[in-house]
This record gives C-alpha cells, sequence and structure tokens, in this order.
C-alpha cells in the first residue's frame, strides 16, 4: 500500500518536536505523519487515533516497532479530550490532524468513496457508524440533497443532479456508486461534462462529508481539543477544501482576539481570554517539488496554533 503523507516536512518542523513528549496524530491513517513523529520521539510517546478499523490495523503494523510509545485507540477525533481522559492524559505536547480520506480507503473497491469504482455507496469511515451514502441518497429530501451538493461539493448543477436522484430513486433504489456517477452525468451539461475534473467529483465530496460528519467533527474537535494543550503545545491541521479551512481559520482566529467589547472600551470587559496564537499568518502550500510526486496534496493547506 502506498500512501505519501502531505506535508511531512512542515509537520515535523512546526511540531516543534519535545523528545519526551506527548503528542496526538487525530488521523493516525496509515501512520505516515505518525511514524515522522515517532522517529524524533525518543523518551515520548504518541497516541493514534482513527475512527477506520482498517486504518488502525494497518499503522498498528507500520508503527509496531515504537513499542509502547505508540497507543492507538478507534474514535472520533471530536472527542480527543474524552479519549485522553481514558488514558489518564491531562496535557499533551502538541496534536495533528489531517483530514480526509485515506487512498486505502479510496481504493479499497468496497468501501463505495470512490467514482472511479463500482461498489455498493457505503463511504463510511467507521465501518461501524449507521448512516451511509445509501441511505442519504434513497431517504434524505431533494432540498437537503441539493444543500448538500451546493455546500459540501460547490457542485454548480446542484439543484439538477438533486432532481435527478429523486426522479431516479422514485422507480428503483440507488444501490450503487457507478449508478450514482450515471445521474450525475446524466444530470449536467453536455459542456460541463468535457471539465477537467471528474463530473462525479464534487457530489461525492458532498456525500462523503455528510455520511461521516466531517465538518461537525471538526467543529467539535476545534471548540475543545487546543485546552489539552500544554502552553507552547502546538495544534496542526490540514485540511483539503476551503470550507474546512474556514472553519480552522475562524476558530483559530476566535481564541486569538475574540474580544467582543466595543472598539472604544478602555479595557475588555466581555471575559475574552486568549487560548491560541497563529503561529502561521498565511496557510502553509506543498512545494512545487511535493506536488510534483504527489497529485493528492494539490489542495491541502495546514494552520499551526499555539497554545499560550
Ligand atoms: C488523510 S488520512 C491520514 C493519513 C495520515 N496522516 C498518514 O500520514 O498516513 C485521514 C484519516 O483520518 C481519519 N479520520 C477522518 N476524520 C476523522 C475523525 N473525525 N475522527 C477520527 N479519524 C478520522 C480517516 O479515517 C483517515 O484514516
Ligand atoms: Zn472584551
Amino acid at each position: 500500500m502506498r500512501h505519501v503523507s502531505v506535508l511531512l516536512r512542515e509537520c515535523v518542523k512546526y511540531l516543534n518536536i519535545d523528545p519526551a513528549g506527548t503528542y496526538v496524530d487525530g488521523t493516525v491513517g496509515l501512520g505516515g505523519h505518525s511514524e515522522a513523529i515517532l522517529e524524533r520521539l525518543p523518551q515520548g510517546r504518541l497516541i493514534g487515533i482513527d475512527r477506520d478499523d482498517r486504518a488502525l490495523e494497518y499503522a498498528g503494523e507500520r508503527l509496531a516497532r515504537f513499542g509502547d510509545r505508540v497507543k492507538l485507540v478507534k474514535g472520533n477525533f471530536s472527542d480527543t479530550g474524552a479519549l485522553l481522559d481514558l488514558l489518564g492524559v491531562e496535557k499533551v505536547n502538541g496534536m495533528i490532524f489531517d483530514l480526509g480520506v485515506s487512498s486505502p480507503q479510496l481504493d479499497d473497491p468496497d468501501r463505495g468513496f470512490s467514482y472511479m469504482r463500482d461498489a455498493e455507496l457505503d463511504m463510511r469511515m467507521d465501518e461501524r457508524a449507521h448512516l451511509t451514502a445509501k441511505e442519504i441518497l434513497n431517504t434524505w429530501p431533494e432540498a437537503e440533497l441539493r444543500s448538500i451538493f451546493w455546500r459540501y461539493g460547490e457542485e454548480r448543477y446542484a439543484g439538477r443532479i438533486a432532481a435527478a436522484v429523486a426522479e431516479r430513486r422514485a422507480r428503483e433504489p440507488i444501490e450503487t456508486t457507478g449508478q450514482f456517477v450515471e445521474i450525475i452525468r446524466g444530470a449536467m451539461p453536455a459542456a460541463a461534462l468535457r471539465e477537467k475534473q471528474h463530473p462525479a467529483k464534487r457530489c461525492f465530496q458532498a456525500v462523503r462529508i455528510a455520511v461521516n460528519d466531517e465538518l461537525g467533527s471538526l467543529e467539535r474537535m476545534l471548540d475543545t481539543a487546543p485546552d489539552r494543550l500544554v502552553r507552547g503545545g502546538r495544534m496542526l491541521v490540514i485540511t483539503f477544501q476551503s470550507l474546512e479551512d474556514r472553519l480552522v481559520k475562524e476558530a483559530i482566529r476566535k481564541r486569538e482576539d475574540g474580544c467582543t467589547c466595543p472598539r472604544d472600551f478602555p479595557v475588555c470587559t466581555c471575559g475574552f481570554v486568549q487560548t491560541l496564537r497563529s503561529v502561521t499568518r498565511k496557510p502553509v502550500t506543498p512545494s512545487a517539488e511535493e506536488l510534483a510526486e504527489n497529485p493528492r496534496a494539490r489542495s491541502a493547506k495546514l494552520r499551526v496554533a499555539e497554545r499560550i
């Protein structure tokens, strides 16, 4: 299995690793970032979280050589605080979250993430979760589908595609990724089908975000996880999509400069206490070399904030 970790060198640099510290990788995936961190943690330890059992199994093998300096746990990174409580860990020296899907999730033909492979419409990262892509496409109201295609996928033809889904499912259930691709194609004007990006890319992304409540998970994580950092500890978040990046940027801003007092107040009376300082004014993006090697990195943006 081949998977190149995005912005690996930059992450290692910005994490400012203390060789005896405790770190969280909230999206352990195939363990690429975790491995690079553990190699710089001779006396420290890493807690790796993922909600995908298959990812944890793979990462467990890859990271086995680090013995008990690595602890892998299944869960949603939105529950980072609760997971740390269970492990009896109060504060950590750094955290990293690399959002999006991993290459095995995309490439496993049976998981239904990919518009390139015909499979059951599933798309669950956590295979024990209840909501699937099939359920969304067959039961959510047409208006709701239009809204997710538009907001999560930035799909211009959201309305036409939602209408086509509704029309199809009235005749027969929509079961496979292949059917969904065909419905999307059928609803789009011919000119749009000739664009470089695959016509189904945006709607697949939208449904995946909805199935896995990706934005809700991110918001809950951003709300709570930074409180578990030691002073000077850093949080790194890599996003692949503008909605996610906006949430990260806004959450950091609110903790950095969230005073809501009128500008002419001599002192702050709203009770705001600064808890983060943003380390990177602008998001860090992959170098030209990285992009040449790994097309998946194309839309990656890394933001770094430090606990104060
Ligand atoms: C892009 S991959 C991570 C790759 C990893 N950084 C590496 O270098 O191998 C993203 C991983 O995050 C997991 N994931 C996504 N959202 C999650 C969430 N809310 N909670 C826990 N894991 C999540 C996915 O299951 C996937 O395995
Ligand atoms: Zn104030």
